[in-house]
């Protein structure tokens, strides 16, 4: 599943994946693979809580040594239960491994590398409160809210989005009775029922003392729970790497590289450096004496091709190494471009409606956070400006075959990855991207939708184009 990290790890010399669940409390065996791992149940029992409060109990068993890569834990009591039920992308796993195999060490995940390593990184530190009880480790950290409140939220690998106590929804701007939200009742795998409210925080959602690390606007389910929240993928899964050191009770999140600077080299080998669009340029229109911001320009392609259409352009992107190649084809042959480094998420170096038109050609799929990169290339734009995009069209063809939920807004990972491109990439629904357009102000003017072989008549398509205009 696009949200868990799942490893390899060995139980008294058996092998099998587990996920990596720092918010499972304690290490977790299948039935199945205890029994083939020579694990048996010795009579003692574990309690302990879900989030939603209800009694867990388990039959404890002990595992001579868990190994996960240098990681060695001895004697390790353990769950033991049976795993039925899981999705079929976790079939045979052999169960969820806890903070508490690692816990005298010091493991970093590395997301942008999709490895995990014992080196720690560099980066932004946050400090962790673990809390053990017996066999169990849990951690959690103290965040801050858009109204300025501070709350303890789990630190759970296992989960994707924020999820907060419904007490806080005023907290996040969100009213629990606004009929707009998306509300769902059920009843959980172990019987218990449940509410939860899907939404959006209004604002930055940051740890305490750490505003590197704030996110803009991101999803949020709201329930009532024993914790404040739960902190997971949704927000560590964004940084490039995050070090866990448990000895030391902290977190290191190294925030650095952009995806693209790994793999700027092998991108700018595979793409012509000038571009040629005739669906971009047509959208585009007469840009002649305009301002135009190329936004999430990498190497300058789309930024030449608005240059050379008369336009005066200012490149942004959040690679260095994009830029430096960018910067580099400038210097060969000027057309008078500016490259700036900068986030789409958050264009406030640049005032109010200062460019006629903004164009990101296919990149809103690299960019984490929708609502705020829309948000920022409307207030960006002047009233009646331009924005044209492209992107993966997220219905047809290869795309929904490798996403994993269509209708959530996610980070998935490359089934089959190219290596002038990174191994992951966002996919929202197309509803979602009418929906942010639409709320930043934006109204659709043309959608052209292209395929592959652009010569053929019909066939499906594979991009997605749009022209959009500022109210
Ligand atoms: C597929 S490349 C497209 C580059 C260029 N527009 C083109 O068509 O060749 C995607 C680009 O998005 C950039 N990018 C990703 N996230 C970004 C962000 N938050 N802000 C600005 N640029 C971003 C990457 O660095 C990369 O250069």
């Amino acid at each position: 599943m696009h949200h868990l990290v799942v490893v390899r790890a060995r139980v008294n010399g058996e092998e099998a994946p587990f996920v990596l669940d720092s918010g499972i409390g304690i290490t977790l065996l299948g039935s199945a693979f205890a029994r083939r791992a020579g694990v048996a149940a010795r009579g003692d029992e574990f309690s302990g809580r879900r989030m939603s409060g209800q009694e867990v109990v388990l039959p404890l068993g002990e595992a001579g040594a868990i190994e996960l890569g240098p990681f060695r834990r001895e004697q390790a009591s353990v769950g033991i239960r049976d795993l039925e039920g899981l999705p079929p992308e976790l079939e045979g796993l052999g169960g969820f491994l806890s903070l508490d195999v690692f816990a005298g060490g010091v493991l970093t995940v590395d997301y942008a590398r999709r490895e995990l390593r014992t080196e720690p990184v560099e980066g932004v530190e946050v400090p962790l409160e673990l809390h053990r009880d017996g066999p169990s480790l849990d951690a959690y950290l103290e965040l801050a809210l858009p109204s300025g409140r501070h709350v303890r939220v789990e630190v759970d690998m296992g989960s994707d989005v924020l999820i907060l106590d419904e007490r806080f929804a005023g907290d996040i701007g969100l009213d629990l009775a606004d009929p707009s939200l998306d509300r769902r009742e059920g009843t959980d795998e172990t019987g218990c029922r449940y509410l939860r409210t899907f939404g959006v925080v209004s604002g930055a959602i940051q740890p305490v003392g750490a505003p590197a690390l704030a996110q803009a606007d991101p999803p949020v389910m709201l329930q009532s729970i024993v914790h404040d929240g739960l902190v997971g993928h949704g927000f560590l899964g964004r940084f490039a790497a995050v070090t866990w050191d448990l000895a030391a009770s902290r977190l290191v999140v190294a925030t650095a590289a952009s995806a693209y600077d790994e793999v700027a080299d092998a991108y700018s080998r595979a793409l012509d450096p000038d571009c040629v669009d005739p669906v971009l340029a047509e959208l585009v229109g007469d840009v002649a004496g305009s301002a135009v911001l190329s936004l999430a320009c990498g190497q300058g392609r789309d930024a030449r091709l608005l240059a050379r259409l008369g336009a005066t352009v200012t490149g942004v992107d959040v690679s260095d190494e994009m830029l430096a190649r960018a910067r580099r084809r400038e210097a060969e042959e000027p057309l008078g471009i500016a490259y700036v480094r900068g986030d789409a998420q958050d264009l406030t170096p640049f005032p109010d409606a200062s460019f006629d038109a903004v164009v990101c050609h296919m990149a809103l799929m690299d960019i984490p956070r929708l609502r705020p990169a829309v948000a920022s290339v409307a207030r960006a734009l002047r009233p009646g400006g331009r924005f044209v995009f492209s992107i993966v069209h997220p219905c047809y063809a290869g795309h929904v075959a490798i996403v994993t939920d269509y209708l959530l807004d996610h980070r998935y990972d490359k089934r089959v990855p190219v290596e002038w491109l990174p191994p992951y990439a966002h996919h929202r629904p197309l509803g979602t991207y009418v929906e942010e357009l639409t709320r930043a102000g934006l109204r659709i003017e043309r959608v052209v939708e292209v395929h592959h072989q652009a010569a053929d008549e019909g066939g499906v398509p594979g991009l997605l184009y749009a022209r959009v205009v500022k109210a």
